[in-house]
């Protein structure tokens, strides 16, 4: 139904404009438990194969919310009745910020993906921490950070910037997200730069401090193999929990959509299903580095049940998706988690733990 009358629908309004009113409409039916436990019994799938333990926190099942949909906390709840395992907020920075100008978001219909300039539009952190505070939750959710959205903030400054945010959410996040990949900033990723990271981790305490939640480092899906493997062997010093792969692109790579119409659109963030085979890529490059020791959540142009297969075969333990909930509609999740549960059935596979092992023994 989603695709066939919601979607042609949705997609005749601005994608600006439909990503504001989806938003909007998840946080006001947020508000509602009786409609809550409609949508859940509606959308919600669950199978003990499909539950996993990873940093003590318990995830009914592995397909979350990425990072960049609900970047203020207000819709959490309607999310986890649409049967997502967990959400991440965000990305939430230290100084509210009202983000680019608008046209900001473009779909490449053919592409199945997205462009976006957001910006890091958020709330800032104080507002949204007090709201996440009260949060009535079964499932994990993870706080996403970011520098905040201005050029003049650099160097000691930034990192100043990163530790406000890291100590408001530390104690009310199931786990912290460090976004040092967000491409859509005036300054760029200055994270992404190894001497800049290793301070960054340093100063955020995070090699000695047990009381911490797990935290995950977010890496971009156009980095190449010496940046790669020098961040991790950076983040390797640390405690770090393990790895969100990947975030969005910057360059424009695999698609169908004319090159005057990408022209046209201009800078931002590539997501969806072409980036989705080059972030498996860097799932499979974290795996063989960290020897499947880490966690590494997958993102990146998942859209049906088989990218799933394939990221978790290439050694991801949990998944996350955006781009392809725009394109397939809430139903998704349910379908993903259903055909994995098919799939083991299939296989004679027990646990969804044991897609990733099969693969790498
Ligand atoms: C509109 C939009 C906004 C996003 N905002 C953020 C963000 O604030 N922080 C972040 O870490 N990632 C952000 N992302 C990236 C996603 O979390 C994800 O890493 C990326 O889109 C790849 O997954 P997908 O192909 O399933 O969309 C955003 C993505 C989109 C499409």
């Amino acid at each position: 139904m989603y695709k066939f009358l919601v979607r042609p629908l949705l997609f005749r309004l601005s994608s600006d404009y439909t990503h504001e009113i989806t938003i909007k409409s998840a946080s006001l039916l947020s508000k509602y438990k009786w409609l809550l436990h409609i949508t859940e019994a509606l959308y919600g799938y669950s199978n003990n194969s499909l539950e996993q333990k990873i940093g003590g926190l318990r995830f009914p099942n592995p397909i979350g919310l990425a990072a960049g949909f609900d970047k203020n906390g207000t819709a959490a709840p309607f999310m986890q009745s649409l049967g997502f395992g967990f959400v991440e907020i965000g990305s939430v920075t230290a100084n509210s910020c009202i983000g680019n100008p608008k046209p900001r978001t473009f779909r490449l219909p053919a592409d199945q993906s997205l462009i976006n300039r957001l910006g890091l539009n958020n709330e800032g952190v104080l507002t949204i921490s007090r709201r996440l505070k009260y949060r009535d939750l079964k499932i994990p959710m993870g706080v996403n950070i970011a520098k905040t959205h201005d050029p003049s903030i650099i160097g000691e400054k930034a990192i100043e910037d990163y530790r406000t945010s890291f100590n408001l959410v530390k104690n009310i996040a199931d786990y912290i997200t460090l976004n040092i990949s967000c491409p859509n900033t005036t300054e760029g990723k200055t994270f992404e730069e190894p001497e800049s990271l290793n301070n960054l981790l340093k100063s955020l305490g995070i090699e000695k401090d047990a009381s911490l939640p797990p935290v995950f480092v977010k890496f971009s899906v156009d980095l190449d193999d010496s940046l790669l493997y020098e961040l991790l062997n950076i983040c390797e010093g640390y405690a770090i929990e393990g790895y969100v792969a990947t975030n969005t692109s910057s360059l424009r790579e695999n698609l169908k959509t004319p090159e005057s119409t990408i022209r046209q659109i201009g800078k931002g963030g590539l997501s969806g299903k072409a980036i989705c085979s080059k972030s498996t890529e860097i799932i499979q490059k974290i795996y063989s580095y960290t020897k499947g020791l880490k966690t590494i959540i997958g993102v990146g142009g998942v859209s049906s049940t088989e990218d799933a297969i394939e990221k978790l075969k290439a050694g991801a333990d949990l998944l996350q998706i955006y781009t392809g909930l725009v394109y397939e509609g809430p139903p998704l999740v349910k379908r993903i988690n259903r055909g994995l549960t098919d799939y083991m059935k299939k296989h004679g596979i027990d646990h969804v733990y044991h897609i990733r092992k099969v693969k790498n023994q």
